[in-house]
């Protein structure tokens, strides 16, 4: 079977993974939530523990890490890590083993065949412009800062979490940097994505554009 794919890339907050997870709903597609993979090899890099300076071991560790993504649930090793890998630790540690070139190869191999002859709404930074270049359908998820950390606040309120809004986007300033100035895999739209922000409008109604511009791409 042909591989069909909705390329969705986007800075934090931005509300790629809740637009990603409805319309793959929609679409009766299978949903790829790609940062899960980042944040699987720095949960085990954080457990050794090593260190992004130790490259070598850090490569290794990710191409020995087996993990699999089945809709929400994100298992590492067998082990059920869908939480452990939220933590604002793993959030904190995760630049550098984005940054490592090795690394990101390993986890784009592991994505182009996890999506391997399925119809896939995959999510993350570098999805239309590097994994999933020939993808015929690609969307680049922006919002506001202040609107992306008010977000992040809302949804760690609601796993239990008190953060305060101006520490919240502080991170997610530091993060943003990083993403957008990675040599390999930097955070960028591709020539032909469509740009679209999610400011003052609800997931669903983004998610109502998306389907649209689905039917018109592919
Ligand atoms: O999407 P999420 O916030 O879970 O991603 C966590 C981090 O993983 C991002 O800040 C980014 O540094 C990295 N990432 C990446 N490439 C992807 C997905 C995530 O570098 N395709």
């Amino acid at each position: 079977r042909p591989t069909t794919v909705v390329a969705i890339d986007g800075p934090a907050g931005a509300g790629k993974s809740t637009v990603a997870k409805l319309l793959a709903d929609r679409l009766g597609f299978e949903f790829l939530d790609t940062g899960a993979m980042y944040r699987c090899v720095t949960l085990a890099m954080l457990r050794v523990p090593i260190t992004p300076s130790e490259t070598n071991a850090l490569q290794q560790l990710a191409s020995d890490l087996q993990i699999e993504l089945s809709g929400s649930v994100v298992r590492m090793n067998g082990e059920d890590v869908s939480d452990a890998i939220r933590t604002p630790e793993v959030s904190q540690a995760i630049g550098g083993v984005a940054d490592n070139i090795l690394v990101r190869e390993i986890l784009s191999d592991l994505q182009r065949r996890w999506a391997s002859g399925k119809r896939v709404v995959t999510e993350g930074r570098d999805q239309g412009s590097v994994v999933f270049q020939d993808s015929r359908c690609k969307v680049f998820l922006v919002a506001s800062p202040e609107e992306r950390a008010r977000r992040r606040v809302a949804d760690l309120a609601q796993r239990g979490i008190d953060a305060d809004l101006q520490s919240v986007l502080d991170q997610q300033n530091a993060r943003d940097l990083a993403d957008y100035s990675r040599p390999v895999g930097a955070l960028i739209k591709a020539p032909d994505a469509v740009e679209i922000s999610t400011d003052g409008i609800s997931m669903h109604q983004v998610v109502d554009k998306l389907e649209r511009l689905v039917q018109a791409r592919l």
